[in-house]
């Protein structure tokens, strides 16, 4: 017996030698919830660890990041219910809850890189990602508000826009809308290989934004699927995508390989607010290690092949690297 790999497992020191991947803090985004109002932390039930935050407190949270070595942030709105509409109007208000925020964030913290979410939902009255006509999803006339919203952001100071809708040939027309408006400089994150599924829950409880008819599989990709991953990579990359995304993570690990071997542009995965949910109700109840599983749980994204990692673990996982 001459080829024995547990001598490179031998001890704490060699395993860390010869460990192949690595998590940094610069690996992370840090999704954050925004509501109105003054001095507010709401946590989310189904989220443990996760409150919504008013501009304010909002401020506070990614100065506290910050000092720990997160800098980029991925912002999204809790719109209140009045101001929803079947055309999503508010999304592109220069006024509105998100372009306030941004400002404000990029007034306070120069350094802090936004990555703002583009889509209908929040600020839609059907909870969809597109206008809804007769029960169906309307492509293009989306695309026109998909690009008005990108353009809103951008002028707030986004530096990175991320249509997460699923419409087709959003990321050309956001790029176009973009260049026409002298915003070359800033980059999308395209959604690329974003599955219809059951693990977004808890994100759509923090923005009350569940579809308030059917579901989202006219537009978000089919589980089951893996060379429609390809096809969609195609496309975001011929129009312009600086990065592709898969989401969710964890049950799509295999899908974030397949991109990685077939791009040369950098991966993102979004490790979703279902998956974290999961962890914390397991650990909660003493079923798991928490802090073990959420260490797992991201370097298996990293070794899948993701650069860039979403996760509402990055501020406890910043706080454990602190211990
Ligand atoms: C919607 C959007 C969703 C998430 C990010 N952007 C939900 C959805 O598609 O219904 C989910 C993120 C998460 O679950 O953490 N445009």
């Amino acid at each position: 017996m001459n080829r024995r790999p547990r001598r490179n497992r031998q001890n704490e020191v060699i395993r860390n030698m010869v460990q192949e991947t690595t998590l940094s803090l610069h690996d992370f985004i840090f999704p954050l919830f925004i509501i109105e109002g003054q001095n507010q932390r709401v946590p989310i039930h189904s989220m443990p660890g996760i409150s919504r935050f008013s501009i304010d407190t909002l401020l506070e949270e990614i100065g506290a990041c910050v000092d720990l070595g997160l800098n980029v942030f991925a912002p999204f709105p809790g719109m209140p219910d009045k101001l929803k509409d079947k055309y999503a109007t508010q999304s592109y208000d220069p006024d509105n809850l998100f372009a306030r925020a941004i400002r404000e964030v990029k007034k306070n913290f120069p350094d802090v890189v936004l990555v703002t979410d583009v889509a209908m939902d929040p600020y839609s009255s059907d909870g969809h990602d597109g206008i809804v006509e007769n029960g169906e999803i309307l492509n293009d006339e989306t695309l026109e508000v998909l690009g008005k919203m990108a353009l809103t952001q951008a002028q707030a100071g986004a530096d990175i826009v991320a249509p997460s809708d699923m419409m087709d040939g959003r990321v050309g027309h956001i790029r176009h809308v973009l260049d026409e408006n002298g915003f070359q400089k800033v980059a999308i994150m395209s959604y690329t290989a974003k599955y219809a599924g059951a693990f977004y829950g808890p994100f759509r409880d923090a923005l009350d934004s569940a579809p308030k008819m059917g579901d989202k599989k006219t537009y978000q990709m089919n589980p089951a699927n893996s060379r429609e991953a390809l096809i969609e990579a195609e496309l975001d990359t011929a129009e312009g995508a600086d990065y592709l995304m898969v989401k969710p993570a964890l049950a799509y690990l295999d899908i974030i390989k397949l991109l990685r071997d077939n791009s040369n542009l950098p991966i993102a995965a979004y490790n979703v607010s279902g998956e974290y949910a999961m962890v914390k109700a397991a650990a909660e109840r003493g079923w798991i290690d928490g802090e073990k599983a959420m260490v797992e749980t991201l370097i298996s994204i990293k070794r899948a092949g993701a650069d860039v990692i979403l996760s509402y673990f990055a501020k406890e996982y910043a706080q454990y690297l602190k211990k």
